[in-house]
């Protein structure tokens, strides 16, 4: 069983083709980051117009580096939510055209979902120099996925049997990531910027708070985004109105340093107490983490230290958007004969949850 699966959600036009739900063939990404790091976060409108240009060169370079052809997929798997509207018209229209073109059987990919799937690839191409997990994740399984768009902690009892324990109810992680380095004037993504000048930082310098939530399982980023914006707004002696983009030419290195040190450990810390408290509760057989703020060694080293259990990570590349989770968890969809979705009609679902 052998599937392409596209992926647009966001700012990456991404190929995967997958055979049985854990060999990966082929993973081509195409990345606008530079494109958006002008602009300090992605812009919808921006984004679909490069996903239209990108699509179909992705699609055949995906193919070629599989040194397949279209005889050789057994179905097409596409995001169709959630994600920015126009990215997703992209990535669903043209899953849909070739569905019908080379008739092959369609399954719509929730996005959050698919993230948990990176972790079941075990076996890697040579261009992903990377070690693959030597098995796949065992049920029940605790997801913690956590990225720029997302922050969610699901238990999975079985494929496509899982319950939602909690999710943010505001900004997702990565996306606080993002903020706050825009405040203090590091590059964009903010997570791996804001990591690096962590590294030289104190990350006990300040205490920002961590929302109390009535689920404990959700949580919230809004509140810690604007702690960090009022301390620098202190520090820099400035009023409350002083505009955020102005603030970073105030601060020091130093003083910058510390302050990405200290929202890390925060904001790291509000999801691994969360991660933790659920092992506690549910003892589930195997941790899985995913989503672009899996690259972080801070999560991997607080997570390290609070659950003793082997935590599974996919290669960095697998982590952060890409096609090859979506056409695993097409596979799955496909070797459980899950009915696929008629091409003519699948539509989007921007504000999809899980
Ligand atoms: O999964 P992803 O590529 O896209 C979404 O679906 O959102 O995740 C991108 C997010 C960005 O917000 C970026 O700042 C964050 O992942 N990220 C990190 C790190 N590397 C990427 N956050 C914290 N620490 C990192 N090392
Ligand atoms: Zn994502």
């Amino acid at each position: 069983m052998v599937i392409l699966g596209i992926e647009s959600s966001c700012d990456e036009t991404a190929v995967g083709i997958v055979r049985d739900g854990h060999e990966l063939i082929a993973n081509v990404v195409n990345s606008q980051i530079d494109i958006h790091k002008a602009y300090g976060g992605v812009v919808p409108e921006v984004a679909a117009r490069s996903h239209i240009e990108v699509i179909l060169p992705v699609v055949k370079e995906a193919l070629e580096k599989a040194g397949m052809q279209w005889k050789d997929i057994d179905g097409i798997a596409v995001t169709y939510g959630p994600g920015l509207i126009g990215s997703l018209l992209i990535g669903t229209l043209t899953a849909r055209t070739l569905a019908f073109m080379f008739k092959k059987p369609l399954y719509p990919i929730n996005h959050v979902e698919a993230h948990v799937y990176a972790n079941f690839l075990t076996t890697y191409p040579s261009d992903l120099p990377f070690p693959a997990p030597a098995e796949q994740p065992k049920f029940p399984l605790l997801a913690l996925i956590v990225s720029g768009g997302h922050t969610q902690l699901a238990l999975f009892e079985d494929h496509f049997n899982y319950r939602l324990l909690g999710q943010t109810q505001d900004d997702a992680i990565g996306e606080a990531f993002d903020k706050v380095a825009k405040i203090i004037g590091l590059p964009y993504p903010g997570g791996p910027s804001i990591a690096k000048a962590a590294r030289s930082g104190n990350d006990r310098a300040h205490q920002f708070p961590k929302a109390h939530m009535k689920n404990p399982y959700d949580s919230s980023f809004s509140g810690l985004k604007t702690a960090v914006l009022r301390h620098v707004q202190a520090l820099c002696n400035v009023g409350i109105d002083f505009p955020s983009t102005e603030l970073a030419g105030l601060l020091s290195a130093s003083q910058r340093d510390d302050i990405a040190a200290s929202f890390q450990r925060t904001a790291i810390e509000t999801v691994v107490d969360k991660a933790a408290k659920a092992f506690e509760e549910y003892t589930p057989a195997s941790v899985v983490i995913a989503g672009g703020v899996a690259a972080s060694q801070e999560l991997r080293k607080q997570l390290s230290e609070r659950i003793p259990r082997q935590i599974f990570y996919a290669a960095p590349q697998l982590c952060t958007d890409n096609g090859a989770m979506i056409a695993t968890l097409g596979c799955f969809k496909a070797m459980a004969n899950i009915t696929p979705a008629d091409p003519l009609t699948l539509g989007v679902s921007p504000s999809l949850s899980m």
